[in-house]
């Protein structure tokens, strides 16, 4: 149920809090289970007096750091990222995985790539044999996009233009739309991604291929950690 979800959740992020020391460079991933480690950062902040840097992959997570007096700059204005410890939707046992499920994949995979060191917090719910049950989002640009959707179509992957509750295409902190592919199971995700990515209008896609090296997995039993 939720509310267990919830607890392994929250269990997973303060886990991960702890790998945050002083003076670091931090990246701040987004989602539910980021939004717990971020608490817990904040907490520490506050009664421990732990200073660090963080640079945010969305403004959601921008605007709850700050309002824990963190200290957030822009990817742009470090030279490098110690760590970065984010959400995902989907993670099987090559360490490849799905982001985007709340559409910040770009800045996402900004942050990621440019991090010594990436930590994924999951609940054990999106611990899998195969992706691709999560729908995969792909970042694209407004302009053009029903012919991006025509090509997928095309292509079998069953892609959804994402919608908001006022039936509005969701725009990403970039003003892109995301286009959800509803194709249940990712046998070859590294030829995937490379058709997505030579798709003209695509900007990114959620496929993070062997690039996390760490996950934290929140278990009934107590947080589990997956070392690639
Ligand atoms: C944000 O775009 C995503 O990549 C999130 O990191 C992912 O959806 C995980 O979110 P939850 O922790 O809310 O499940």
């Amino acid at each position: 149920d939720k509310t267990e979800q919830d607890r392994l959740k929250m269990a997973a992020g303060i886990e991960a809090a702890k790998l945050v020391e002083n003076d670091m460079i931090v990246g701040l991933g987004t989602g539910s289970t980021v939004r717990f480690f971020v608490d817990e950062l904040g907490r520490r902040v506050q009664e421990e007096g732990l200073t660090f840097t963080g640079v945010t992959t969305s403004l959601r997570t921008k605007e709850q750091a700050e309002g824990y007096g963190i200290n957030i700059v822009d990817v742009d204005d470090v030279d490098h990222i110690d760590i970065t410890i984010d959400g995902a939707d989907e993670v099987d046992k090559n360490f490849d995985g799905i982001k985007g499920g709340g559409a910040a994949l770009l800045w996402e995979k900004i942050v990621a790539t440019n991090s010594s060191k990436i930590v994924w917090i999951v609940d054990e719910s999106k611990v899998v044999d195969t992706i691709g049950r999560f729908p995969l989002p792909v970042e694209v640009i407004p302009f053009g996009e029903r012919h991006v959707l025509d090509r997928f179509k095309e292509r079998g992957y069953e892609p959804v233009l994402r919608l908001d509750d006022q039936g509005q295409p969701v725009l990403t902190d970039e003003h892109n739309h995301v286009i959800d592919l509803h194709m249940e199971k990712i046998e070859h995700p590294e030829d995937l991604a490379q058709d997505l990515i030579t798709t003209v209008g695509v900007v990114e896609h959620g496929l993070f291929l062997n690039m996390v090296d760490t996950v934290i997995v929140g278990d009934p039993n107590g947080p589990r950690v997956m070392t690639n």
